[in-house]
């Protein structure tokens, strides 16, 4: 599982948290990310963007579905800054599936996630 390898590569020295994540593009590719820490901790980047990112600069600008990879109990949520990154290459009915290493599982839409969010649409 793409997510799986991705966590696996994540750089946090600081946190010890380790997240991935894979997008699956229209096209049919998966693009994975870690989350990547920083010594000043505000140039930290997370598993979503990181994955986003390498799609959108691989020419791929529209997510089909996105997977959020993490160790912890319950399944987490994509950061606000996530959410926002999503919504610019996603449309609200998305699917989101945050998971964590044991295999459970929540699905959820961009829509269920980002309620009354600011939208590409808004710049249209
Ligand atoms: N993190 C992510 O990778 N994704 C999120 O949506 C939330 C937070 C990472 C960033 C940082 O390395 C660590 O988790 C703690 O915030």
């Amino acid at each position: 599982m793409a997510s799986r390898s991705a966590l696996k590569a994540a750089y946090s020295p600081y946190s010890k948290i380790r997240v991935g994540s894979a997008v699956l593009t229209d096209d049919g590719q998966v693009f994975s990310g870690c989350n990547v820490e920083n010594a000043s901790y505000g140039a930290t980047i997370c598993a979503e963007r990181t994955a986003i990112l390498k799609a959108v600069s691989e020419g791929a600008k529209s997510i089909q579905a996105i997977v959020v990879m993490t160790e912890s109990a319950e399944p987490w949520a994509p950061c606000g800054l996530c959410r926002q990154v999503i919504l610019e290459f996603a449309t609200l009915k998305t699917p989101v599936i945050l998971v964590n290493t044991k295999g459970k599982q929540k699905r959820l839409s961009v829509g269920r996630l980002c309620p009354y969010a600011f939208s590409p649409k808004q710049m249209k």
